[in-house]
């Protein structure tokens, strides 16, 4: 894909959240400092106490997509995100770190007292709601189980109590949303985290300046 313009500084493409909070850590032990919070700048392009690196503030799901084209040399995304990417742009971003931030689970979920493992064993044809659809058909290919699935962007949580889905493919952390909703988890599907993404031609045109930084990462996510 395209290389970024030489011109500009480094650009790091980050989602607000935790995404950013997590990489803030992570930077200031390379040394670099971000003085302002997207939450209350509104900022999307945020300068650093490097003035060869910049960050912009993107969707966590448009995080491949800046990278891929060169928008941004490098990004931070979810195995989740980048899953689904993967599956319209295969090829394109070179993944070097697991950077062991943003951690959780994805998991198939159902209403309270819903029997999943008896509605499995029937056979019956599953409604699933997800955002993570490629994730969510192969789960259920690998275990011959055969699904509509249902896609949806957000607030996955809500589908099995308003008869819209027998169960949702969500991510989990803490458990919370779900306990919250009366759903629980019955089935994990692959643990996730955030990897560290670089656009192919930026890591062959600024290798120079990039590496410092990778290596950074890769030494304090380690720890
Ligand atoms: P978008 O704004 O594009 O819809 P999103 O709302 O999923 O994305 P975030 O909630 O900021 O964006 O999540 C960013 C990433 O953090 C996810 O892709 C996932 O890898 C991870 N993540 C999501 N939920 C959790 C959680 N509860 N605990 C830990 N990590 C999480
Ligand atoms: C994510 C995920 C779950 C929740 C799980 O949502 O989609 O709803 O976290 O976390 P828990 O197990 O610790 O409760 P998020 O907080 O990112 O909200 P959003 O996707 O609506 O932005």
């Amino acid at each position: 894909m395209s290389p970024a313009s030489l011109d500009r500084p480094l650009t790091l493409a980050l989602s607000k959240g935790r995404i950013f909070d997590e990489t803030l850590p992570l930077l200031a032990d390379a040394g670099v400092h971000v003085t302002e919070d997207p939450e209350s700048s509104r900022k999307l392009i945020l300068p650093t106490s490097d003035p060869n690196l910049q960050i912009i503030i993107v969707r966590a799901s448009d995080v491949p997509t800046y990278v891929q084209y060169g928008a941004a040399d490098f990004g931070i995304a979810g195995k989740d995100v980048l899953y689904e990417h993967a599956a319209q742009h295969p090829g394109g971003l070179y993944q070097p770190i697991d950077l062991n931030i943003a951690k959780c689970r994805l998991c198939v979920a159902v209403r309270e007292g819903f029997d999943y493992e008896a509605a499995v064993l029937q056979g019956s044809r599953l409604r699933i709601a997800t955002k993570y659809v490629r994730a969510a058909r192969e789960h259920f290919a690998r275990k011959g189980v055969y699904v509509d699935l249902i896609k949806l962007y957000g607030s996955m949580e809500l589908a099995p109590l308003v008869g819209l889905a027998d169960a949702i493919v969500d991510l989990v952390s803490t458990g919370n949303t779900l306990k919250a909703n009366h759903l629980v988890a019955v089935e994990d599907i692959v643990p996730i985290s955030s990897r560290l993404i670089i656009n192919q031609a930026s890591l062959k045109t600024r290798a120079k300046a990039l590496q410092p930084l990778i290596d950074a990462f890769a030494r304090a996510s380690a720890t």
